[in-house]
């Protein structure tokens, strides 16, 4: 027999109420970023690689460790992106969006990152981002969080998350708190755990990061970054948080809160989920006002989030049940001559948006054919025959709790549907 094929690790075939269940949240995010007026934006799935190494920084993870890069037939080098918000500065830049505008945009897609693949981390992953450019007013900072909170709220599960908050200033002020975390560092690197000995001279302030016991343990002595901002960045961050008292959303201020990519400035924020396991970063983001200059653009503020669909997912699985979007209605023509009669019945039925109709296709006993369709999980079974056809009737079985059936004038389908079934 010729081998089968599998997918590619980290690459994962979602099917059925799991698919359901990413396609409800990417539809809350779509409807509450719409309802405060944020228009879509789709980039393309590939850049060229230089997009993220200035973008992100060439030492973050993202970029050395993580891109898939390959040449394409002109040698030139590509990416598969993985994130998206250097590709919606280089668009706003491209399209020249940012100097008479300040558009509040919103995407949707797959990312690519060669992580090590665990429950709630994948090589593709899917993004709900907004980003806002042009402004560099606090509010808009809060904006952005006030929306992640709303759609936290309509998908039931702002009891599980929670917003941690940072203000890591200017790219000065981070400079001048890097040297100072080295020089404080450096005398006990040894006690350091491996990945942050290696950040040492990479990128120290992702030490800031460290999970590991020993490493939180010395940070705890450690030159704090907060003392490091200017007074501007300090205003600016008690500005935000005020925002977000005064809107009573709550909030952990987490001073170890640095973010993995180079491109951030001032207020960076992430949404934690309780009891999803290691992977627990629903949804983060921050500003980046230095990001359209380094892509070659004028100087432009910029702020934004990106959401973790399938993080977001593992959260709702424990609090929700969500049924799987398939079939209500199945309707099977009793011989190959009714079924011109089963498609104007199908079709009748489609007219309405909130019916799932599912015609039999195939012939076979009706026996058979009813078997499909207490498989397909709908409710009811609309049988089409030559007695059916002759007087524009159908026949109606439920399927499930009474299995009761009944002929009814086509013309009265509908309004049996939705007043006598309740459906
Ligand atoms: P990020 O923190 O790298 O930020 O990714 C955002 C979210 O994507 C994470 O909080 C997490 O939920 C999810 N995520 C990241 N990696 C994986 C993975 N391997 N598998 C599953 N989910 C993952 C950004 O990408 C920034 N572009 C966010 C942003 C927008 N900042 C400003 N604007």
């Amino acid at each position: 027999m010729t081998e089968t094929i599998p997918s590619v690790r980290g690459m994962r075939d979602v099917l059925f109420a799991d698919a359901s269940r990413l396609s409800h949240i990417e539809s809350v995010f779509r409807l509450v970023l719409e309802a405060y007026s944020y228009e879509e934006i789709r980039t393309p799935i590939v850049e060229y690689e230089q997009l993220f190494k200035r973008g992100l920084g060439e030492s973050t993870d993202a970029v050395a460790k993580e891109m898939y890069r390959f040449l394409d037939r002109d040698e030139k080098w590509l990416a598969l992106r993985p994130e998206g918000t250097a590709a919606v500065v280089r668009a706003a830049i491209q399209k020249n969006l940012c100097y008479d505008d300040r558009p509040r945009l919103w995407y949707m897609g797959p990312m690519f990152r060669y992580e090590r693949p665990q429950a709630g981390r994948y090589r593709q992953f899917q993004h709900v981002g907004a980003e806002i450019l042009g402004l560099d007013d606090p509010l808009s900072d809060f904006e952005l969080i006030q929306i992640v909170t709303d759609v936290c709220s309509e998908l039931g599960i702002s009891d599980c998350v929670q917003l941690h908050i940072n203000s890591i200033g200017s790219s000065d002020a981070r400079a001048l708190y890097r040297n100072k975390l080295v020089d404080a560092l450096q005398p006990v690197s040894h006690l350091l755990d491996s990945d942050s000995q290696t950040r040492l001279t990479m990128n120290p302030l992702r030490i800031l990061d460290s999970k590991v016991p020993a490493t939180q343990e010395i940070l705890r002595e450690a030159p704090k970054l907060m003392d490091s901002l200017s007074v501007e960045s300090k205003k600016r961050f008690d500005k935000v948080l005020n925002l977000l008292e005064k809107a009573n959303i709550r909030y952990k201020l987490d001073h170890r809160l640095v973010r993995g990519l180079d491109y951030y400035t001032d207020t960076v924020f992430e949404w934690i989920g309780m009891g999803v396991g290691a992977q627990d970063a629903l949804c983060a983001g921050g500003r980046y006002d230095g990001l359209t200059t380094l892509l070659g653009g004028k100087p432009t503020p910029g702020v934004g989030f990106a959401a973790g669909i399938e993080r977001i997912a593992l959260l709702h699985e424990q609090l929700h049940e969500i049924e799987r979007s398939s079939t209500d209605i199945y309707v099977v023509a009793m011989e190959e001559s009714h079924q011109q009669y089963a498609l104007e019945v199908a079709q009748l039925l489609r007219s309405r948006s909130d019916i799932r109709v599912r015609q039999h296709v195939g012939q076979g006993k009706i026996k058979t054919k009813l078997r499909w369709a207490d498989r397909s999980g709908a409710t009811w079974v609309l049988i089409l025959g030559d007695n059916e056809q002759r007087d524009r009737t159908v026949t109606l079985k439920w399927l499930r709790t009474k299995r009761t059936q009944e002929t009814i004038p086509l013309s009265d389908l509908l309004t049996t549907l939705y007043t006598k079934l309740e459906f």
